[in-house]
């Protein structure tokens, strides 16, 4: 601090001269314009506004000024301060808008980039739609039953009246296992067809399992694997999936069938969609019949009309969904049950072919190849 102004004259104060306080005031001012960021204003602000500043050791001077004179500095001071936080504050806006700005730019998150993130596990579409279909039954008070994938030749054929020169028994549709005796692997020791067991054919061994294990009323749906002597190509698979379902109560008529089958299309794909049943022969049902169920794409419209093709149906108007009738009184006497008290409707069919024309699947391949491409569409459904 200055010794007291004799003269009373605050310009003596080198200080606090108002050029000198001008000079001070532009530095500051010119110091925080210059600053190029935050941390340089930060720098700025030490350097013009804290205690050791030029300016606030010139407002120090003051209280050596005599009385008269240091309202005058002060206010002179005073301003010069003012000015200087008020571009203090307004460059520190400034420089914040700034990095706000920047950070938005830099930090933002370019949605459309690849991600490297573990995409989790589903279970197959197949999988999937038959628990489905199985889900419609089960919902109107059907059990799950199950059977063995390896199956006594007896409840694939025999129980199901399926006579010994039956076709499907031959070679070229039933995979047949070999007997422990005759696993030597010599060709010529092959005794397949002999073992009497085999690879169901069918999830209709199933109806002959569970009549033996339960009493009527009897109704059950049961989803499974079954296996065929077929190539693999676009509309064959040697392993696939059926359906099986087999109601066994008094009174049950065909039209206890027909309504069932109604009512299990309109649940998968769609209210008013009607069923049709053909006559056709299964030894374990009889009368026998094929069940098809209006193209639930084109409703029949495509039938002898070129102008509006339908891929789903073939533009036939119905799409084949499988096998069905009355239980054959001969398999219900064969599981012990009284043909005379009792009757039962039960139908089967194909899974694939059923997701196949569901979701417009070309190429049965694709369903067993395992390739993630085909199954991703189908959602993570688990
Ligand atoms: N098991 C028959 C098949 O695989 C389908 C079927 C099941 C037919 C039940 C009638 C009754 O072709």
């Amino acid at each position: 601090m200055s010794a007291p102004n004799k003269s009373y004259d605050p310009v003596e104060v080198e200080a606090l001269k108002p050029e000198e306080i001008e000079r001070m005031r532009d530095e500051a001012l010119a110091a925080f314009a210059a600053a190029g960021d935050l941390d340089a204003l930060t720098h700025a602000k030490t350097a013009h506004t804290s205690g050791t500043s030029p300016l606030a050791l010139a407002n120090r001077e003051i209280g050596a000024l005599p009385p008269q004179a240091k309202a005058e500095a002060g206010k002179r001071v005073g301003q010069a301060r003012a000015a200087v936080n008020k571009a203090l504050a307004a460059r520190q806006a400034e420089l914040e808008d700034e990095r706000d700005a920047r950070v938005l730019t830099e930090e933002a998150v370019d949605v459309t980039l690849p991600y490297d993130r573990t995409p989790a596990g589903a279970r197959h579409p197949l999988t999937t739609f038959m628990e489905r279909v199985a889900d419609v039954f089960v919902a109107m008070g059907y059990e799950i039953a199950e059977g063995p994938e390896v199956e006594a030749e007896w409840f694939n054929f025999d129980a199901l009246n399926f006579l010994p020169d039956h076709p499907a028994r031959q070679m070229q549709d039933t995979f047949f296992v070999r007997s422990a005796e005759d696993r030597t692997g010599h060709p010529d020791s092959a005794t397949e067809g002999e073992s009497g067991v085999v690879l169901r054919t069918h999830t209709s061994p199933v109806q002959a399992r569970t009549l033996l294990e339960r009493k009527p009323p009897v109704y059950v749906v049961c989803p499974g694997r079954v296996y065929r002597t077929d190539e693999l190509d676009a509309t064959h698979t040697p392993v696939f999936h059926q359906i099986e379902l087999l109601a066994v109560d008094e009174g049950l008529t065909m039209a206890d069938l027909k309504g069932t089958l109604d009512h299990m299309v309109q649940a998968l794909f769609g209210a008013d969609l009607r069923t049709r049943l053909r006559p056709n022969y299964f030894p374990f049902t009889e009368p026998s019949a094929e069940m098809d169920m209006v193209c639930y794409v084109c409703r029949g419209a495509s039938v002898g009309n070129p102008d509006r093709p339908c891929r789903t149906c073939g533009s036939e108007g119905w799409i084949e969904l499988g096998g069905c009738g009355m239980v054959n009184p001969h398999v219900l006497t064969a599981c012990g049950v009284d043909p005379q008290k009792y009757s039962g409707f039960a139908f089967g069919f194909g899974i694939e072919r059923m997701l196949m024309f569901r979701h417009n699947i070309e190429d049965m391949r694709d369903m067993v190849e395992g390739d993630v491409r085909f199954t991703r569409p189908f959602g993570m459904e688990i």
